[in-house]
């Protein structure tokens, strides 16, 4: 089963709870909120209150997707905020095995993204601790980018290693310039969660917009 995850990037700020409503109405799995410091990406959005705020409007999956450097230092923040799930990024994390345990120490599932620069095998020894891999498909900080297909590899890649492995339900997410269009590569590849933020949100009719995702995957 393949979930859609719309981004709350793409939302409209001032209305961010009617917003995910509408977008569990029209059939989102889960809800992704990008989380930008300025620092690891040029780009600022929001924190934990934010999370908190929204949190009593959806009983949908909250994907929180770290894009900030030490995120180590704000787990237990986004964890009292109502987060389900977070996604570091391997670029951010040295000491990346310690943080994947801390998500967990934490009670929530644990991820772990790859910006397109960053090749695969740099998930290949922490990958029996994760609940989900997050292969980016465009460089992360803004929404509305276009797809980069040469990240396609890294999908296949990894739903080799993860098919053939002990651990076969991992999740394998992909981020950015997911449309009808692009979602069928992706999905070809071995992605199960889409992640759409444009796509959903920039379009006036997010059920519609959802709709047209999953039927390019289903037919
Ligand atoms: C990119 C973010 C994405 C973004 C995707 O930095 O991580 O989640 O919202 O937006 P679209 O789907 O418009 O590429
Ligand atoms: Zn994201």
């Amino acid at each position: 089963m393949i979930k859609i995850a719309p981004s709350i990037l793409s939302a409209d700020f001032a209305k961010l709870g009617q917003e995910i409503k509408d977008a569990e109405a029209g059939g989102a799995d889960w809800i992704h909120v990008d989380v930008m410091d300025g620092h690891f990406v040029p780009n600022i959005t929001l924190g934990p209150p934010i999370v908190q705020a929204i949190r009593p409007h959806t009983s949908l999956t909250l994907d929180v997707h770290l894009m900030i450097e030490q995120p180590e230092l704000y787990i237990a923040d986004f964890v009292k905020a109502g987060a389900d799930l977070i996604t570091v990024h391997a670029e951010t994390c040295p000491h990346l095995h310690r943080v994947i345990h801390l998500i967990k120490e934490h009670g929530v599932k644990a991820g772990v993204a790859i910006n397109p620069a960053t090749p695969a095998h740099v998930l290949q020894e922490v990958l029996p601790d994760l609940d989900l891999v997050l292969v980016m498909t465009v460089n992360p900080g803004f929404g509305g980018q276009a797809f980069i297909e040469r990240t396609v590899n890294k999908i296949s890649q990894l739903r080799e290693w993860i098919s053939s492995s002990d651990y076969p339900n991992i999740h394998i997410e992909v981020d950015g310039g997911i449309t009808a269009e692009t979602a069928p590569l992706v999905v070809e590849a071995g992605a199960d969660v889409l992640v759409a933020g444009s796509a959903v949100f920039g379009k006036p009719d997010r059920a519609a917009a959802i709709a047209n995702i999953r039927n390019s995957v289903t037919s």
